[in-house]
């Protein structure tokens, strides 16, 4: 069998693990891998080259994406869809192993929609896609923001100041809460509850009080009352550029407007997404770009290798695509429950 691979959309720890695991699990029952570059634009513009595990021995420990990617959206147009499927036949790509979050496997869905054999690998930072438990990325992209709290906790106590730290995560509020957790926030915000402001002020009051400093984690998609929204239309998958809205610098303003204490605020933006990937997603990329082969090999085409419970399983892209994994109730529950 002759495989392709792509990777798609925001890059993340993880994706050479998983490209990885896609060219050794392909050769290991002797068949060929041909990378294609720069997401779906390499499929589009026939943009390629072939992939041996040789070159790809030391790639599980770097960040970023040796394939390149980009945010391209091959199926807005028709002429750029038929590109695609010109360039899998021209130069007979069996199966196809579509590596990225809702938006890429969203356009691997179509393509099996019209007649393409591909199978998915789920990736991002964001941790949204659903059916499968977590997606590599997240896991290296929390802890660099965990990391960025504990640095920020020194300044803060040391001026006994307010710090918001805005992290990324679009639309679900997962990196938000991993690192509100795991750094032991007074306050953690995310997308999927409302901005109540009197609520936080009142964390911070309390916090502040107690120890003379007082940390809040905001992910760049919360509900504010910004001019226009803070929304205006970006990339070709229809998402707005979120850091643009200014959510840490915006709630730092009203934090010292609201309570006195002096308040600074830090964005970490795309720094959050670089660096080699921690061993959690080391293994979980490797295991499911493997896996994606196995399933392929299986003829189970029109699916991707996804987590559940430990287990590495096929999921229908349908069923992974069929709405974004937002933060639910227990795991809120859980937040509150270390609110200051
Ligand atoms: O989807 C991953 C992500 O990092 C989001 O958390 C963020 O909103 C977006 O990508 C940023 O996109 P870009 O890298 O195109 O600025």
């Amino acid at each position: 069998m002759r495989f392709g691979v792509l990777t798609g959309g925001g890059d993340c720890p993880g994706l050479n693990g998983a490209i990885r695991g896609v060219v050794y699990r392909a050769a290991h029952f002797g068949h060929t891998t041909e990378g294609f570059l720069d997401g779906w634009k390499g499929l589009r513009d026939d943009l390629h080259r072939p992939l041996t595990p040789a070159e790809l021995a030391e790639s599980v420990t770097l960040g970023g994406t040796l394939l390149g990617t980009s945010r391209t959206n091959p199926f807005k147009a028709e002429a750029d869809a038929e590109k695609v499927l010109a360039t899998l036949s021209k130069n007979r790509i069996d199966v196809l192993v579509a590596i990225g979050g809702d938006d890429t496997l969203s356009a691997a869905r179509e393509l099996g929609r019209r007649g393409g054999k591909v199978v998915g690998v789920p990736k991002t930072m964001d941790n949204d896609v659903a059916a499968t438990d977590w997606t590599f990325g997240f896991d290296s992209a929390s802890s660099v923001a965990m990391d960025a709290v504990e640095r920020l906790r020194d300044t803060a106590r040391s001026h006994h100041r307010a710090i918001v730290l805005e992290v990324m995560g679009r639309n679900a509020g997962w990196v938000a809460l991993a690192t509100g957790l795991s750094a032991g926030a007074d306050a953690t915000l995310v997308p999927e509850e409302p901005y109540v402001e009197a609520k936080l002020m009142e964390q911070i009051r309390r916090a502040h009080a107690r120890r003379g400093y007082a940390l809040v984690v905001a992910s760049e998609g919360i509900d504010l009352p910004l001019e226009g929204g803070g929304r205006a239309e970006g990339d070709q998958f229809g998402h707005a550029l979120l850091r643009e809205r200014g959510v840490g610098a915006w709630l730092a303003k009203r934090i010292e407007g609201a309570t006195g204490i002096e308040t600074r605020s830090a964005q970490i933006g795309h720094i959050q997404r670089g660096g080699p990937p921690t061993l959690f997603d080391r293994l979980l990329s490797t295991r499911l770009g493997a896996g994606a082969v196995d399933l392929a090999l299986a003829g189970k085409f029109g699916h991707v290798a996804a987590l559940h419970g430990g287990e590495v399983v096929g999921v229908t892209i349908e069923d992974a695509t069929r709405a974004t994994k937002v933060v639910d109730a227990a795991w809120l529950d859980l937040l509150h429950t270390f609110d200051a």
